[in-house]
């Protein structure tokens, strides 16, 4: 694979193909981690060559806790992307984020139990004995926030830049006292993807925002009915093209985008000293 793609982009709920790439091609990929999702969709947008995954497989065929994310990943930086797009419904735990809104979060709190959180010391794959502490802290690219956001203001869609996002591990959706306990921990919106997605990108060393469509007030609100699969799809179905409409915006002003802000992170994450380390 000679060409670089620069720009990727992985679909959720709702959006399981992206019909504005021109020139596609689909790239059938192996990890040291397994099988990706799908096979990825390269095609071009506004110049640009992008690569296209459906994070639950085309047909949602995946459920949140199966899903490979660390092949995903991995099969993005096999391609060469170093900005990476994520499109995510998610469940509203504040009044003012109202379902058809969109968000770009900049923090995430991690609610999952047992996914495989990191490239690293892992014995199944060789990586044991390389023990690596990526910074967190900004777990959203800021810059690529900041081109998210104002692509999805240009499709005339209300958003909103910043917001703290929970991943629960699912697939269920949550009791109303987990939801409210979300809400008094000052938890804006609700999904069940963006860990470890977010923090495998960064280990990745590249780019990484998601764009978050909510689609639901979760269960907490007194007078909304409590979320099910019908009015996520509902909505979701309603924004699919807003979605879109919003990645092809981002590709377009990401064109003359320097090398990704996150391309060092791995430079001071590694602690282990392999000068130490008995033969
Ligand atoms: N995805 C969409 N709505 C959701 C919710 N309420 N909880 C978790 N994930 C979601």
């Amino acid at each position: 694979m000679s060409e670089k793609i620069r720009f990727g982009v992985i679909g959720g709920s709702g959006v399981y193909q992206m019909e504005a790439l021109q020139d596609v091609e689909e790239i059938q990929l192996e990890t040291p981690f397994g099988p990706p999702s799908d096979r990825y969709v390269v095609g071009t947008l506004h110049g640009q060559r992008v690569a296209f995954l459906a994070r639950h497989g085309r047909g949602h065929r995946i459920s949140p806790s199966r899903l490979n994310q660390r092949a995903n990943i991995y099969g993005f930086k096999l391609l060469g992307v170093e900005y990476l797009i994520g499109v995510s419904a998610c469940g509203s735990l504040q009044e003012q984020y109202a379902p058809g809104h969109i968000v770009i979060p900049d923090q995430l709190f991690d609610r999952t139990t047992g996914r495989a959180l990191s490239f690293f010391d892992d014995p199944t794959v060789g990586t044991d004995g390389l023990v690596v502490h990526i910074s967190l802290a900004e777990p959203f690219c800021p810059f690529l926030n900041q081109i998210c956001y104002e692509a999805a203001r240009e499709t005339g869609n209300p958003v909103h830049l910043g917001g703290n996002f929970v991943t629960i591990e699912g697939p269920r959706f949550s009791t109303k006292a987990e939801s409210r306990v979300f809400r008094s921990w000052g938890m804006d919106i609700i999904g069940m993807t963006t860990t470890p997605e977010a923090q495998l990108a960064r280990e990745a060393e590249m780019s990484y925002s998601v764009m978050a469509h909510v689609t639901d007030y979760d269960v907490w609100h007194e007078t909304e009915e409590p979320v099910t699969v019908e009015a996520v799809v509902r909505t979701l179905l309603h924004n699919a093209e807003v979605a879109k409409q919003a990645v092809a915006n981002a590709i377009r002003r990401l064109a003359d985008a320097g090398p990704s802000p996150q391309a060092n992170a791995l430079q001071d994450a590694i602690i282990t000293d392999r000068s130490l380390v008995p033969p």
